[in-house]
C-alpha cells in the first residue's frame, strides 16, 4: 500500500536529529494518532534554509513524509519553503494511501510552525503565513 518511496525513506530516513542553535523550530502534533514532530531550522544571510531536520515520533508515514520535508525545504528560501505544501510532500514520494494523508499535514504545519517561529524571531512577514495550528488533529 506504501509506494517504493515512502518506504525507501521509511527506512532510511534523511536528516534525522536536532540541530544546536537552530534559526527556529517548529513543533506540532495530532492529538488523535497522539503522533509528534519537530523541525529545526537553519537559515543563512540570504534567507536561505541551509540546514534542517527533524525528530518524529510516529507513524511511518509521518517519518517518511518529515524525511522528504527536510529534504524539499533545504537549499529554498523561508519564502519559497511555504511551497512544500502536504500536496507537494506526498507528490515527491509518489503518494499516501488515503487514511494516511493526515500524516504529510503534520510535515507541513511543521515547516510552517518553524516559518512561524523564524519570522516572529527577525520581526519579519511570510506571505501567506498565519500563525499555525499546534494541533492539527482537532482542524480536519
Ligand atoms: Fe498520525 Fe500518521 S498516524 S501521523
Amino acid at each position: 500500500m506504501y509506494t517504493e518511496k515512502v518506504m525507501e525513506h521509511f527506512q532510511n530516513p534523511r536528516n534525522v536529529g536536532e540541530i544546536e542553535n537552530a534559526s527556529a523550530i517548529g513543533t506540532v502534533g495530532n492529538a488523535r494518532c497522539g503522533d509528534i514532530m519537530r523541525l529545526y531550522i537553519t537559515v543563512d544571510e540570504a534567507g536561505i534554509i541551509s540546514d534542517a531536520k527533524f525528530m518524529t515520533y510516529g507513524c511511518g508515514a509521518a517519518i517518511a513524509t518529515s524525511s522528504m520535508a527536510t529534504e524539499l525545504i533545504i537549499g529554498k528560501t523561508i519564502h519559497e519553503a511555504m511551497t512544500v505544501t502536504n500536496q507537494a510532500v506526498m507528490a515527491a514520494l509518489d503518494g499516501l494511501p488515503n487514511p494516511k494523508v493526515h500524516c504529510s499535514l503534520l510535515a507541513e504545519q511543521a515547516i510552517r510552525a518553524a516559518l512561524w517561529n523564524y519570522a516572529t524571531q527577525n520581526g519579519m512577514e511570510i506571505e501567506g503565513l498565519d500563525e499555525p495550528v499546534t494541533d492539527i488533529g482537532d482542524h480536519h
